[in-house]
């Protein structure tokens, strides 16, 4: 099935999403290119015989040459949206020409629920904004918007064990990252009547969670009391002020609970369901099922 959709390249290869949708296509046979930043990280795969030919490094995103040597040959590109920081709606922007320049046919973007012009989430911005930028490249596209991931949600706990932020009794809709790599490996590999093309996936757990009863569940298995403490806006950055960061991305770290306030991200979708013929994982069975994820909360 890989074979006929000639090859497709991952980018953010090295990390969660990437990593697990590398070893789903090649579990397919897929031919498929790891673009990587560092090599010596790039997925192990076939237990390590992957040739080296299909390891390409690129270390930034807005690097245009490297990125147009990453993706020659390819014909499909598997886009991760790169770390939040300040420049990374341009450094998607020069992604996105390089996949045209080297004559990419089709571009899967993983963007985020709730992407908008005017969204709370001030990084659901960028998304929004290179949506729009791959809708005008004159590539196929399907954009899987994803809810905050599971594992995010174990790292807002802070070393107090309260989860503090402007989130109010807001709900989230959050998703594994291994549903997501389900999903895109499905998209990526169904060309039949290029069914996914010009369309934008909500991919989002089975429930939505306030972050009191995400404290409630992690509570239970850390075996220790980890609570929600809402602040006001105000309170947030104060909060935060002391960490040594850009303020574009301290804005991103204080919106993405407001947006939860503001229910951006509470809306349940079947999309998941529907891609990959089975329930998505919802939160507290994702915790059972991957104590590994959520260890640095027992290990303190
Ligand atoms: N939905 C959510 O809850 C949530 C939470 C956090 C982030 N995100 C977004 O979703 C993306 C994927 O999530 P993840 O959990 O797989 O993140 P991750 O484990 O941090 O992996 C991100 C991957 O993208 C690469 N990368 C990041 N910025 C890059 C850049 N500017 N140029 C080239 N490569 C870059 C990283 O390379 P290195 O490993 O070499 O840095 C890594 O391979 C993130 O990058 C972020 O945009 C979503």
């Amino acid at each position: 099935m890989g074979q006929a959709n000639g090859i497709v390249a991952v980018t953010g290869a090295s990390g969660r999403l990437g990593g697990r949708l590398a070893v789903r296509l090649a579990a397919e046979g897929a031919r498929q290119r790891l673009v990587v930043r560092d090599p010596a990280r790039a997925p192990r795969l076939g237990g390590g015989n992957l040739p080296r030919s299909q390891v390409v490094v690129a270390e930034r995103y807005d690097d245009r040459a490297a990125m147009r040597r990453a993706f020659e040959g390819v014909r499909t590109v598997f886009l991760v949206s790169g770390r939040e920081e300040p420049r990374r709606l341009e450094q998607h922007r020069v992604a996105v020409d390089a996949a045209v320049v080297a004559g990419v046919e089709r571009i899967v973007y993983t963007s985020f629920v709730g992407a908008a012009e005017d969204a709370v989430f001030t990084f659901a911005r960028d998304h929004w904004h290179t949506e729009q930028y791959i809708r005008a490249s004159g590539l196929r596209w399907t954009f899987l918007r994803d809810n905050v991931y599971h594992h995010a949600l174990t790292t807002w706990v802070g070393p107090d064990d309260v989860i503090r932020g402007p989130a109010g009794d807001g709900r989230v809709a959050s998703v594994s990252h291994d549903d997501v790599a389900d999903v895109a490996t499905a998209v990526l590999l169904d060309e039949r009547r290029r069914a996914h093309d010009g369309r934008t996936y909500e991919l989002t757990g089975p429930q939505s969670l306030t972050l009191d009863e995400v404290a409630e569940a992690l509570s239970r298995l850390a075996g220790r009391t980890i609570r929600y403490e809402p602040e006001s806006l105000e309170q947030a950055y104060a909060s935060r002020a002391g960490h040594a960061v850009d303020p574009v991305v301290l804005e991103g770290w204080v919106t993405s609970y407001a947006a939860i306030a503001a229910g951006e991200l509470a809306d349940v979708s079947d999309d998941v369901a529907r891609l990959v013929g089975r329930p998505a994982r919802g939160f507290e069975a994702w915790l059972d099922d991957y104590p590994d994820q959520w260890a640095h909360l027992v290990r303190r």
